[in-house]
């Protein structure tokens, strides 16, 4: 920006706010209510300073929108205004040094499974040609010498760069209700064949496929994969026999499902049977057997088994009769919550009594009040919601009492086959039951 003019740094904002308008970017960019010019000028006069004039005019056309980051608002009285945050973050420990303005709110690694604020701030001290500041990062709660961080662009650059990374990286939309953005994102994921080959591929230790044998126990065959993407997963279960329909509102990505088969050595990779091998310092290790894992393909296989993949909305497909059986893998997490309460009555309502539905989730693991809300909403459509206790049951002191590591295994082993036969005993009776796995990556 040093040498750019008026004119030159007008016409690159226009370019940037035309790729902001339009999809890829516009899938992952958020505005907001336009900001008042009077507004802004408060919040200047609240700060003391002139704020950058590109800067002003993102906000007069954007507002306090979000893009990877939350920009700040001008709102006077507003807890998340500049002005506001300045002067918390000021009086805060450590305190935000003088010379910078908090224009937006990210989030930073701060340390070993640890996240925390960091504000993009105009940096004062070094201005530029045309009023433009550039621009630091603040994280409070880095160690001290990574906390500031120069970085040696203006606001415009940053802009640019910004939007120059969402066109070229592969994002799913950022409001899960946007259909074309999942459109669009699956046909740029089909078209890497990298990214095609890794969110294709059946998941070996998926919820589905560990609890595929109870499912066969019960009687339970026909299955919904509720917002599948391009899974071929569905293709392993219809392997096994199932009756399966997979849903997305992407027609692309049901496309690409109904079109592709597994071949026989991705089904053994599915079903892989291990050797246990000595190693040289007599551990046991498991290889692959790949020969018995191709034999126990053809085991696995029951004929009869078929595969329907459809385009369709969650909120508004009705089945021709009920599902014994609705998986969905990391489909729901991305919705408000509620929209995932209406989901979960939708789910309950397409199952049969004595139905399951089986929800793995992404990156709620170690949070446990999102994991309440996420199963208090199938608690309150009616499900019966599984806890897995068995590894949680026995605390510090009553594991002590086992000596011999086998007898502690008995014990576990004796404690999840009672909760599994109370499980039983209630879809028997046609509860429907909901089993969570919450994973963390
Ligand atoms: C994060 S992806 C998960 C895909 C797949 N289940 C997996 O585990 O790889 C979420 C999927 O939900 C689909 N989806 C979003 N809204 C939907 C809706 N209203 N009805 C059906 N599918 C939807 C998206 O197209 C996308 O394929």
């Amino acid at each position: 920006m040093e040498a750019a003019s008026d004119a030159e740094g007008s016409r690159r904002f226009e370019d940037v706010a035309r790729r902001l308008r339009e999809p890829p970017v516009s899938d992952v960019f958020t505005p907001s209510d336009p900001a008042a010019e009077t507004d802004i000028e408060t919040a200047e006069a609240e700060l003391a300073i002139m704020l950058p004039p590109l800067y002003r005019r993102f906000l007069r056309e954007f507002g306090p929108a979000e893009l990877g980051v939350d920009f700040l608002d001008v709102t006077p009285g507003s807890p998340q205004s500049l002005p506001a945050v300045r002067a918390r973050k000021r009086k805060a420990w450590p305190p935000l040094p003088r010379r910078l303005v908090p224009f937006a709110l990210g989030s930073a690694w701060v340390g070993p499974m640890k996240w925390g604020d960091s504000f993009l701030c105009f940096d004062l001290s070094r201005t530029t040609h045309g009023g433009e500041y550039r621009i630091a990062s603040w994280t409070p709660q880095a160690p001290p010498r990574e906390r500031l961080e120069r970085m040696d662009v203006t606001f415009l650059e940053w802009l640019e760069g910004r939007v120059s990374d969402a066109e070229r990286c592969v994002s799913p939309p950022r409001d899960w209700k946007n259909s074309d953005g999942w459109e669009r994102y699956w046909a740029r994921v089909l078209d890497d064949p990298m990214r095609r080959g890794w969110e294709s591929r059946p998941e070996p230790h998926s919820a589905a496929l560990r609890h595929r044998d109870f499912l066969t126990d019960r009687g339970l065959r026909r299955i919904l994969f509720a917002g599948n993407g391009i899974s071929l997963e569905p293709h392993v279960f219809a392997h096994c026999g199932f009756d399966v329909t997979a849903i997305d509102v992407s027609a692309t990505a049901s496309r690409f499902v109904a079109q592709s088969r597994l071949s026989r050595d991705q089904l053994a990779s599915v079903f892989a049977a291990y050797d246990e091998v000595k190693s040289h310092r007599d551990d046991i290790k498991l290889e692959i057997n790949e020969a018995h894992s191709r034999e126990r393909v053809d085991r696995e296989h029951v004929p009869g088994g078929r595969l329907h993949a459809i385009t369709g909305d969650l909120f508004t497909h009705a089945p021709a009769g009920a599902y014994d059986v609705i998986y969905s893998s990391r489909a729901l997490q991305g919705f408000t919550d509620q929209d995932r309460l209406i989901l979960a009555h939708r789910f309950f309502d397409g199952l049969r009594p004595g139905g399951v539905a089986l929800i793995e989730t992404i990156n709620i693991a170690s949070m446990s009040e999102f994991t309440e809300d996420f199963e208090g909403a199938f608690r309150e459509a009616g499900f019966f919601v599984h806890e897995r206790n068995a590894n949680t049951w026995l605390d510090e002191k009553r594991r002590a009492r086992f000596t011999r590591r086998k007898d502690l295994m008995e014990a576990f082993r004796r404690r999840e086959a009672a909760e599994w036969a109370e499980h039983a005993r209630r879809l028997d009776g046609g509860d429907k039951m909901v089993l969570f796995w919450h994973s963390s990556g």
